[in-house]
């Protein structure tokens, strides 16, 4: 049973991957832009506080469940509550990480578009190039179609073959890349006033709808919420140490968002760039960049290939939590269910490929008031699934970990082959049961009145 559901083949396999989940467009692509929407600095100070109160103990809870059932989600749940209507909290994961791949695959594609163009030199057109890159249907859907096929082939291989040898090699290149730009960014001249609008909060710029950003933003980034990590938890042997390994995870995956956007502001500010131009904003700020530099080409066709195999861990990721509840649940066979799940997202992905100026319909879709998103399909489905559903599904997740499952079982999971996790535990089981749930249901609620 062990070996064909998989088991992690060591410890820093292991934390790679789940680095590798965590680490993707959200932090570089993601990350920067929501910051930029969201007044900057002030901004980022509440993001780092989610990260750290709310991300890290969440995590500890979704690794926990998983490797004490060494099952999915659903299949944990089940476990615990047989029959019980908690088995939808599982489920409305599964639903998300299909939703939020589709939008996030497009998006995968661009970036791997962007590897071509920059070698090519004709990348470097700024908004308008933008724009007309993404608005031709040809390649939206072409190189969407690639990407997920791309995740596909390695979720085929399974657990360690496919994921866990990728992220070993890539995830400390794309650290060392961005470290350089950052030092070539901060010597541009007008450099100096995207530091101070990317580190000097203006508590003023404060809303309700900050708040929610950054809730959703740490939520998306650390791959939290929909029971991913419940999954992952699922491949790991008794003697690691998950808290230890919890913290270096959202520590890496934090630094690398903060890290672009070391990047992104002095380079915009010293561009003249408008820093809430939304989803378009790193692909329009980075090739600029490159283009400056000597040999800017070659460093930014590496640049987007990093970032495209960065996004590629997180799509494997979201690719598995379907594929191991149905190998579990339903008994199918990953290699013959991978194709159909890889198919269904591909369907439902093709409205968000065509939303950037391609269709009319899908440009302007705008169910969701704009107060919140915007009009296109894609920004609708990110709002939707990335932040709405999301942060819904992993509250009841957390009260079903705190309550029903109990936040003292969980607390013994941690503490075999943690020994330093005890002298927290007592803060993290108050965490767990009161502070978090109440804390994302209040922000949930404020959206009721954005
Ligand atoms: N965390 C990834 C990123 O920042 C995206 C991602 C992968 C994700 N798996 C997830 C988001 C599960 C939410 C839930 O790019």
């Amino acid at each position: 049973m062990q070996k064909e559901r998989g088991l992690w083949s060591s410890k820093t396999g292991f934390i790679l991957a789940a680095a590798g989940s965590a680490i993707g467009l959200g932090n570089i692509w993601r990350f920067p832009y929501i910051a930029g929407e969201n007044g900057g600095a002030a901004f980022v100070l509440i993001y780092l506080v989610f990260v750290f109160l709310l991300g890290l103990p969440y995590m500890l809870a979704e690794f926990s469940l998983g490797r004490a059932f060494q099952l999915n989600t659903v299949g944990a749940i089940d476990k615990i509550k047989p029959n019980s209507f908690w088995r939808y909290t599982g489920i409305l994961g599964i639903i998300t990480s299909i939703g939020i791949l589709s939008f996030y695959g497009v998006i995968a594609g661009w970036t791997f578009g962007y590897i071509f163009k920059s070698f090519t030199a004709s990348s470097y057109e700024g908004a308008a190039g933008f724009s007309e890159f993404v608005s031709n249907p040809f390649y939206e859907i072409f190189l969407f179609a690639f990407f997920i096929f791309l995740t596909t082939l390695i979720v085929y291989k399974g657990v360690e073959a496919g994921i866990e040898k990728w992220s070993k090699i890539l995830m400390p290149l794309l650290l060392i890349l961005l470290i350089i730009l950052i030092v070539y960014a901060n010597l541009l001249p007008g450099s100096e006033k995207g530091l101070e609008f990317y580190l000097l909060p203006d508590f003023s710029k404060i809303t309700l709808k900050t708040i929610l950003a950054a809730l959703g933003q740490a939520f998306f980034s650390l791959s939290l919420g929909l029971g991913l990590m419940v999954t992952f938890g699922s491949y790991l042997p008794k003697d690691t140490n998950i808290f230890t390994a919890s913290v270096f995870i959202v520590i890496f995956d934090a630094l690398i968002a903060i890290l672009a956007g070391l990047v992104v502001f002095p380079a915009l500010f010293a561009m003249g760039e408008n820093p809430a131009s939304g989803p378009a904003l790193v692909f329009i700020v980075f090739p600029k960049l490159f283009a400056q530099m000597s040999g800017g080409s070659i460093v930014g066709g590496l640049f987007f290939i990093l970032l495209s195999i960065a996004a590629l861990t997180s799509t494997v990721s979201l690719l598995e939590v379907p594929v191991s509840y149905l190998v579990d649940e339903k008994k199918s066979e990953r290699k013959k269910i991978v194709w159909k799940v890889a198919v269904l997202v591909f369907i439902i992905g093709i409205p968000s490929a065509l939303s950037q100026g391609t269709v009319d319909f899908f440009t302007n879709f705008g169910i969701i008031p704009e107060s919140l998103t915007s009009k296109d399909f894609l920004s609708q489905m990110s709002f939707l699934f990335g932040d709405f559903l999301l942060t819904a599904g992993g509250l009841a997740l957390c009260i079903f970990i705190g309550w029903i499952w109990g936040a003292e079982k969980a607390v013994n999971e941690l503490i075999i082959g943690g020994n330093n996790f005890k002298k927290y535990s007592k803060l993290w089981i108050f965490l767990i049961k009161y502070i978090i749930p109440m804390v994302i249901f209040v922000i949930l609620l404020s959206i009721f009145r954005i």
